[in-house]
This record gives C-alpha cells, structure tokens and sequence, in this order.
C-alpha cells in the first residue's frame, strides 16, 4: 500500500515518539519485579484523567495531570518515598530507535514534521532538548493553547489553523488507538504505529494503515 500526496506528518509524542515505559531500569529498581504493572497504571491514570478533566471542563496542564496519575499509582503500590525520582525521570523518556530513520528521510524528502500532543510545550522542548533533536520537528503543538485534551476535534483542529492544507494531505502518526480514532474523525490520513500487536479499539473510525514501527513507513510514503 502506497500512501501519496503527504504535505505534512504529524506525530504524537508520548507512546510514539518516546516510550513512557523507558524509565524501567529506574522503575526495576525502585518498585522491583511489579515495575511494568506500575507503569502500566501510571499510564492508564495519566491517559484518564486527560479525558475526564476535559469532559469536567476542568483542564489542568499534562505536567499536573502526570503528577497525580502518579500520587495515585504511588499510593496503591504504597512507594510514596521514590515520587521526586520517578517523576523527574518523564523528563527523559527515551525516543524510539526507529524515529531518527523516518526523521532524516522525511527531511530529504522536504516534507515538515510537526508533533501534536496532550504534553505542554515545555515537557516536549526539554524531552527533545535532552536528546538534540530541538531541529527535528518544525512546529510543536500542544493541546495547552487550547486547554482541551485529545481526542477532542479542537485539538486536531489546531495543526489546520498552523499548516493551510486538507486534512486529507496530513499524516497522522500515533501508537494509541483512540488518539488515531481522534485523528481519523477529524480527516486526517493516519498510520497505526502498532508496535505491541494489540486488538484496535471499537470506536467506530480504524486507521488508514497498521505498521508494526516506523520504519515501514518509508517504503509507504511517495
Ligand atoms: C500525547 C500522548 C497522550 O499526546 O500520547 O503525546
């Protein structure tokens, strides 16, 4: 499958970019052998709380929102003493191995790289600072100039107001379903980055192409 006339690609950030279970040697360390079911909850309560508060229409920012998902995981595994730790280790997320490859071929190809993400601006600038990719992206947009999270429309909205294109013409790259469910509803063409091989979920919009990483795009994009 080929997927033609792409003036622009949008990543999300947090689950395609960078890999929000990085941080397991710490977590390893720290909470033992429970660390993936730890972080998996982190995660989880992140995620929900983004979505609750925007339908409260009681937006707090995604720092906010990681911290208390993380008070709560804390609490049920009872390791309230190692917060300050895990929280600044978010700050370092590992990109994923297959993320400069695409990069570098969607820069001689001159296509621009923009990421759309529920992180605030400043999560994602230290995220890439820490790694030198700050030329990697041309823009970053982040759901806090809206004060709404994914998967709401407004959000998707925000890459038209700052590219003039169709959505038709914008790829839309994420790992997490509702986000590409999100993406898809709005009009973007979007690719699954599916790198765990899970089920789709059934929220009534599939997306346009499933890859096991980014590395397949390249023979996909002309
Ligand atoms: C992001 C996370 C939620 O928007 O995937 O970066």
């Amino acid at each position: 499958m080929k997927i033609k006339n792409i003036k622009l690609v949008v990543f999300d950030a947090y689950g395609t970019c960078f890999d929000v279970h990085s941080t397991s040697s710490l977590l390893k360390k720290y909470i033992g052998k429970n660390w993936k079911n730890f972080s998996n909850l982190w995660r989880t309560k992140q995620l929900e709380y983004s979505w609750i508060r925007t339908i409260m229409n009681q937006y707090v920012d995604f720092w906010k929102i990681t911290n208390d998902a993380l008070d709560y995981t804390l609490e049920v595994y009872k390791k309230n003493k190692i917060k300050k730790k895990l929280l600044n280790s978010y700050k370092f997320l590992k990109p994923y191995s297959d993320l400069e490859l695409l990069i570098n071929f969607l820069k001689k190809k001159k296509i621009p790289r923009y990421i759309l993400t529920n992180g605030s601006s400043l999560m994602i600038k230290n995220l890439l600072k820490n790694y030198k990719m700050n030329k990697d992206f041309n823009k970053i947009l982040s759901v806090d100039s809206i004060k709404i999270y994914k998967p709401s429309p407004k959000v998707y909205k925000i890459v038209t107001n700052n590219f003039k294109c169709s959505p038709k013409n914008i790829l839309f790259l994420s790992s997490n379903c509702w986000d590409i469910a999100g993406a898809k509803n709005f009009g973007f063409r979007t690719a699954w980055i599916n790198r765990k091989k899970i089920k789709f979920d059934k929220l009534g919009f599939y997306p346009d192409i499933e890859l096991q990483s980014l590395n397949n795009l390249r023979k996909i994009l002309t």
